[in-house]
């Protein structure tokens, strides 16, 4: 990797940054780093003790790619990309939302960018427990509705339910390869967070903290 590209990447600057960006673009993610496959597994666990830690670039990168970023341009994808999380009939609902220091941002996998949503640190209130004030970042993970077709609410609640779980345990096993620390977090205030996020036939189904062990 040349220098300048080592150094970006490892950088800490941009989740420490109070100065929100409109636009953000993530360097790519690192895919040789991290415990193997079955280590990650033998790790993986929900804490309950979140603390501050560092966080660099290619770590974000990586943990969003993880979670549900594009990992096959294949035809049939609609220019959008294949996601690393399945999603029933591919469509792809879950959407992830990043509170840092700087505000709120939407992970835009297709491009691998942050869009900025709101400026502020509004990450204690992406959970409701204690430790999201003490992580330099959460994750909230978004059902959006409007890309369900024609489904029920019952197959609509059952299956982007499923999509979630698939976005939540990527965020896990990244985080375990990495020596992160997270938890899934089903207790949040919807009605807070519907606001925050100015969601519209959409649901927040879980909120990840994510921070040292
Ligand atoms: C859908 C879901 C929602 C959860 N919600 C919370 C939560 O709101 N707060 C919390 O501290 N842990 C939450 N957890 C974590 C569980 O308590 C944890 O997974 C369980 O105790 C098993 O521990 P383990 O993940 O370390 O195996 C949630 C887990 C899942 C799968």
């Amino acid at each position: 990797m040349p220098e300048d590209k080592f150094n970006v990447s490892k950088s800490v600057a941009f989740i420490n940054s109070p100065v929100a960006q409109d636009v953000y673009v993530l360097c790519p993610p690192d895919f040789f780093s991290g415990k193997l496959f079955m280590q990650a597994l033998k790790d993986r666990k929900s804490s309950h003790s979140l603390n501050s830690c560092d966080i660099s670039e290619i770590q974000l990168s990586s943990l969003l790619w993880a979670a549900n970023g594009v990992n096959r341009n294949i035809a049939n994808s609609n220019g959008s990309g294949m996601r690393t999380a399945p999603s029933v009939k591919n469509f792809q609902e879950i959407e992830v939302y990043v509170f840092i220091l700087s505000g709120i941002y939407q992970y835009d996998a297709s491009s691998h960018q942050l869009k900025l949503l709101r400026a502020g640190d509004y990450r204690k209130d992406c959970g409701m427990q204690p430790f999201f004030a003490e992580v330099p970042l959460a994750l909230c993970l978004v059902a959006n509705f409007s890309r369900m077709g024609k489904f029920d609410e019952k197959k609509r609640n059952f299956y982007s339910g499923t999509d979630a779980g698939y976005v939540s345990q990527n965020i896990y096993l990244y985080c375990a390869s990495e020596g992160l620390a997270t938890t899934a977090c089903g207790l949040i205030d919807r009605k807070h967070l519907h606001q925050l996020l100015f969601l519209n036939n959409a649901k927040a189904m879980l909120s990840h903290p994510v921070g040292g062990l």
